[in-house]
């Protein structure tokens, strides 16, 4: 039985890969190598010690979509990361995000209402509550209007899901990530951002790395512990755990709903300066930075209520995040290193 991951080589696709080979699946990816390189793929098999099947495909062309599925006829379980996901980007450049993010997921999703059954997990996000009311989030707060036409493809995307699996054999789980942090501790994974970082920690680690000359705090007049904003930073490699649980309770038929939704977060809010704190603490580096104006975009607060993943899904986030900015900050080091 084979499973499908699109993004397989991305940041938090590659590291599901590495944990679903660990439980003995065997794993096709589908990548367009947009976001990521080949290198990714060396690091998966050096952790794992099998190099996955590696198909270079763009999920917007549909008919090598179709030739992809009539060529993998065993795909019963199938993890969708594929899609572009700088909120800022999405901003200048609406159509890349509308085309790319949702014709990808309705070609996919074409070939896999043919099929009798099978499972499908969807990388969604948190940012489909926007600006919760109430802290922690619960999988029912309210889906509120996308602060972005990324946020927005997201929200679109499980609507679209949940039509389609109304009327196939596919059962989906939609998992809504909290903010990714973090790298495998082989150090033979980790995040890859393109130019220069648009989120937190990989600004931090190339500050500290001495690639940047300060961070930019965005605001420190929110209404929060110290002003700045406040996040759920989950540890990537808890994160991936999720997705083969999930997996998992959708191919031995637990599932009690076509659709089932999960938080993936840790519980717990940082604010940005408590962040810079601890990972000035685990790297033992005194980090530069200034506080500036707010970023268009931003909300204020935002972490799970994870009684649903723990209860339900069984799974719960390990990794404080300490060790997860640390594995971020060797990641660096060692990238810079070659
Ligand atoms: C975190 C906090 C910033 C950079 C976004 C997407 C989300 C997911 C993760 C894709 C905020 C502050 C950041 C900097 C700063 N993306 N910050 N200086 O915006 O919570 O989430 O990325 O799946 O869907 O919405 O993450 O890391 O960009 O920002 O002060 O140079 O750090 O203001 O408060 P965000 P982030």
């Amino acid at each position: 039985m084979k499973v499908l991951v699109t993004g397989g080589l991305g940041f938090i696709g590659s590291h599901t890969v590495v944990e679903l080979q660990a439980q003995g699946y065997e794993v096709v990816i589908i990548d367009n190598l947009s976001n990521s390189t080949l290198d990714v793929l060396n690091g998966i098999e050096k952790i794992s010690g099998k190099a996955p099947l590696f198909e270079n495909l763009d999920l917007r062309n549909k008919s090598e979509v179709q030739r992809f599925f009539s060529q993998y006829s065993d795909i019963e379980g199938v993890i969708h990361f594929a899609a572009s996901k700088a909120v800022g980007e999405s901003v200048e450049n609406p159509l890349l995000y509308y085309e790319n993010n949702l014709s990808a997921l309705i070609y996919l999703l074409q070939e896999l209402q043919k099929k009798t059954e099978v499972s499908f997990i969807f990388s969604s996000s948190c940012t489909v509550y926007g600006q919760a009311e109430k802290m922690p989030i619960m999988e029912d707060a309210p889906i509120q209007e996308a602060f972005s036409p990324y946020g927005n493809t997201k929200q679109i995307g499980e609507e679209i899901i949940s039509d389609v699996a109304k009327v196939s054999g596919i059962n989906a789980v939609l998992l809504r990530y909290f903010n990714p942090i973090g790298a495998h501790e082989t150090n033979f994974l980790g995040e890859l951002p393109i130019g220069v970082p648009q989120n937190l920690v990989p600004f931090i680690t190339q500050t500290a790395m001495g690639l940047r000359q300060k961070l930019a705090v965005f605001g420190d007049d929110y209404d929060t512990i110290d002003g700045t904003c406040v996040r759920d930073y989950i540890h990537v490699v808890d994160l991936a755990q999720a997705h083969v649980l999930a997996l998992k309770r959708l191919l031995s038929k637990q599932q009690t709903e076509k659709v089932e939704v999960f938080n993936v977060g840790t519980g717990k809010g940082s604010s940005v300066l408590e962040v810079i704190q601890a990972f000035e603490r685990v790297s033992g580096k005194q980090l530069p930075y200034q506080i500036v104006g707010r970023r268009e975009g931003d909300i204020t607060t935002a972490y799970a209520n994870t009684d649903k993943a723990n209860d339900v899904l069984g799974w719960k986030a390990l990794k404080t995040l300490d060790e997860a900015l640390l594995s971020a900050w060797n990641w660096e080091q060692k990238i810079r290193s070659v």
